[in-house]
């Protein structure tokens, strides 16, 4: 039976919440193990839906994957791994968008991998070409069919000279999972330089991986002939703590963010100083709260890292109806991140999206016609209403938009925000949220 969130609003959020590791990290860790010749074992793993998904494909290709009941660490054992049938990984299609990254290991270790209809948020057309094409440049051979892609590796997988279009997380990702077996040198241009791709960089290293990151998102990988396991603490979700930080200024509360690091937040910490929220870091975390000042307009870009991530931008938009004159928010990232705007607007928030590029520099999309930059204009009072989750970062900030409205918000669809966001009705819960969910 589907479930209904009933939400009233107008209670600040206060109190502490844990952070664990990053839903942006953590699959495609468990991902690498699969490289390795020997176990690995990684700590500070979030319960979380991709998680479990993750878990589930690496055990239909024979990978024993235990996880610790009272840690939730995982033990990931590659040595008896083999070729998952079709069918069993088709079971999966739509589910995530990580089986694309089992691309490199997989022909590594049997030669051919299989990949279903991807799923993951609808917030734009996320292609996979450039994966394809950096998989070609291997020398792997892809064929498509009607129910995925299948991909093999006939004489090897032999290292290359490859420049992205985009710098693309997930593109990186495949490279650096191909490349660090393949034979030879690969270098790749353009490279993303995410927090998460040195997190699994450090991974890759500690299994036996020769990888050099130069300061112009150039990225070298020596290939080697075998890899061994890792040990590995992931780092922190640096996209939750900011949803949590933008909360606590939506709901005017104070929220601690234990495990939140300051490092791979700087830009967010900048903005959110800007419109006038307060924050104060410790050793354990962060602590977030709105200091009662009226908050303050800004214009504002999505990038690649290190600029304002694009998964900032949803709770940070609801943050900016509450700010005292005109905002101006350019997405650059997907070409159709803002559609979780029209349930801000029914809740009363003054929205205008635009098809131009409304930040200083032009990006991909603004002949494109996308409506990918908002102008925002506040404060406004936002008011309860039926809201049906869309997307994760969507999701969560219709959310707060609700816990901060007057009156009642009735949520449906809440179940796609577990798949990013950790044991989420305790965390609303530990914070004072006034929330009931119930079967419809
Ligand atoms: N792109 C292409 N072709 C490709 C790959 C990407 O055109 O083959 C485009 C995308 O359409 C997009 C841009 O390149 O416009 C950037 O996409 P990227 O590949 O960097 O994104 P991703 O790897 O699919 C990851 C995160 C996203 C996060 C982005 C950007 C995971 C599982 N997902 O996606 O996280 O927004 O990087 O940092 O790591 C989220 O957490 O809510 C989320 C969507």
């Amino acid at each position: 039976m589907a479930k209904l969130l009933t939400v009233q609003g107008g209670k600040p959020l206060e109190g502490s919440v844990h952070v664990r590791g990053a839903k942006n990290l953590v699959p495609k860790a468990m991902v690498a193990a699969l490289l390795g010749s020997e176990p690995s074992q990684l700590r500070n793993v979030p319960a979380i839906k991709d998680v479990e998904i993750v878990t589930n494909l690496l055990q239909i290709h024979g990978v024993k994957v235990e996880a610790d009941p009272v840690t939730n660490d995982l033990t990931l054992d590659p040595r008896e791994s083999y070729s998952a049938a079709h069918s069993e990984i088709d079971a999966y299609a739509g589910d995530s968008r990580i089986p694309i990254l089992f691309c490199g290991p997989l022909m590594h270790q049997h030669g051919e991998a299989f990949i279903p209809d991807l799923g993951g948020c609808r917030i734009g057309d996320r292609p996979i070409d450039y994966h394809l094409e950096v998989l070609r440049n291997f020398g792997a051979v892809v064929d498509k069919s009607p129910t995925g892609i299948h991909i093999s590796a006939p004489r090897g997988l032999k290292g290359a000279k490859l420049t992205l279009p985009y710098p693309s997380v997930g593109a990186t990702e495949q490279v650096l999972l191909t490349a660090v077996l393949a034979e030879g040198i690969t270098e790749l241009e353009n490279a993303a330089v995410e927090p998460e791709i040195h997190d699994l960089i450090a991974i890759l290293q500690q299994m036996g991986a020769i990888i050099t990151v130069y300061t112009d998102r150039t990225i070298r990988i020596e290939g080697v002939d075998r890899l061994s396991g890792y040990r590995h603490r992931a780092i922190t979700d640096r996209n939750e703590t900011a949803s949590w930080a933008s909360a606590a200024l939506v709901t005017q509360g104070d929220i601690y963010v234990k495990g939140a690091a300051q490092r791979d937040l700087m830009a967010f910490l900048n903005t959110y100083r800007k419109i006038g929220g307060e924050f104060a870091v410790d050793d354990d975390g962060i602590r977030f709260w709105h200091a009662g000042h009226a908050l303050k307009p800004l214009v504002l870009e999505t990038d690649v890292h290190p600029g304002f991530m694009t998964d900032w931008q949803q709770p940070l938009v609801v943050a900016l109806t509450q700010a005292h004159g005109v905002s101006i928010v350019h997405e650059t990232v997907y070409e159709n991140r803002f559609g979780f705007t029209e349930a801000l607007k029914r809740m009363g928030a003054s929205i205008q999206l635009h098809r131009e590029c409304l930040g200083s520099s032009p990006c991909r999309f603004g002949q494109r016609n996308f409506l990918h930059s908002a102008v925002i204009s506040g404060p406004v009072e936002l008011q309860g209403a039926d809201i049906d989750v869309p997307d994760l970062r969507g999701g969560f900030s219709h959310l707060i938009a609700a816990l901060a409205a007057n009156g009642t918000s009735r949520v449906t669809g809440i179940e796609v925000i577990n798949r990013g966001y950790e044991h989420f009705m305790d965390k609303l819960g530990d914070l004072g949220a006034d929330v009931v969910m119930s079967e419809r």
